[in-house]
């Protein structure tokens, strides 16, 4: 059996200024002085301040990841930034399809892909998000809205490159409410076996994070699921204390 080690990443969305590097501070004395974490630690803050996570969070061993790339290396548009940018600004990971970027500015799976290829071109760790809203859920098509966002947003490059799969199901973000935890191990089984089914042995490698009110309370259960291996934070990354005690849930 593969064994996966774990990793928690931070969504900082667009939420912080330079002072909340202050509580990358804090989290960075939680981790050095505590228990040596056992998961992979990530923040993807802002992109002004991968730089400063990367430098700020060395020492501590927190890893610094962007939001969102395009797809091209370069070129006339206006606002973006490329995974190289991110990637020189000493970024590691970089989240691709979140469902607020799939809302908010209409990207398609095919879009996200593309952005996951660009990501591993330029060396980074795409963190590729899948979920389906409430109404899909009620209507039972939940994993088959997830097996297709799966199929059209990883590229066939993950066959020789690390990507990690977040589900988050987009009535559990931010909302305080999670799915139980038969419908978390029923959903990250199934992205596990899509998984293995396109990619072979190597399906069995990659990391499926859980997202979606992940929070100090529901952590501990939630992270010891078969099949979650590890969490994509949203409010709770913002205060050190929490997402610390998220890391540690592990
Ligand atoms: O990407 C993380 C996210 O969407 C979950 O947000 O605030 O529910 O933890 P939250």
């Amino acid at each position: 059996m593969t064994t996966i080690s774990p990793l928690i990443a931070g969504n900082w969305k667009m939420n912080g200024l330079f002072h909340s590097l202050d509580e990358l501070t804090e989290l960075a004395q939680l981790l050095t002085t505590g228990e040596a974490p056992r998961a992979v630690v990530v923040v993807c803050p802002p992109a002004t301040l991968v730089a400063a996570v990367a430098n700020q969070g060395a020492s501590s061993g927190i890893l610094a990841g962007g939001q969102d790339c395009h797809a091209q290396g370069s070129g006339a548009h206006t606002g973006d930034i490329s995974a190289t940018m991110l990637a020189d600004a000493g970024a590691q990971f970089v989240i691709v399809g979140h469902s607020e970027r799939r809302a908010d500015h209409g990207e398609t799976d095919a879009q996200v892909c593309a952005k996951a290829e660009a990501a591993i071109g330029a060396g980074l760790k795409p963190i590729i998000c899948v979920g389906e809203t409430e109404a899909q859920r009620d209507s039972g098509s939940a994993e088959s809205v997830v097996n297709e966002q799966l199929a059209a947003s990883i590229p066939n490059a993950a066959e020789h490159h690390d990507v990690i799969i977040a589900y988050e199901p987009i009535w559990a973000i931010g909302t305080g409410r999670t799915p139980t935890n038969e419908e978390i191990a029923q959903m990250h089984a199934n992205i596990r076996a899509r998984l293995v089914e396109r990619f072979g042995e190597r399906g069995e490698s990659f990391r499926i994070l859980y997202g979606g009110s992940l929070k100090p309370h529901n952590a501990r259960e939630i992270l010891a699921i078969d099949h979650v291996n590890g969490g994509l934070v949203g409010g709770a990354s913002l205060l050190a204390k929490d997402f610390y005690t998220i890391i540690s849930a592990v």
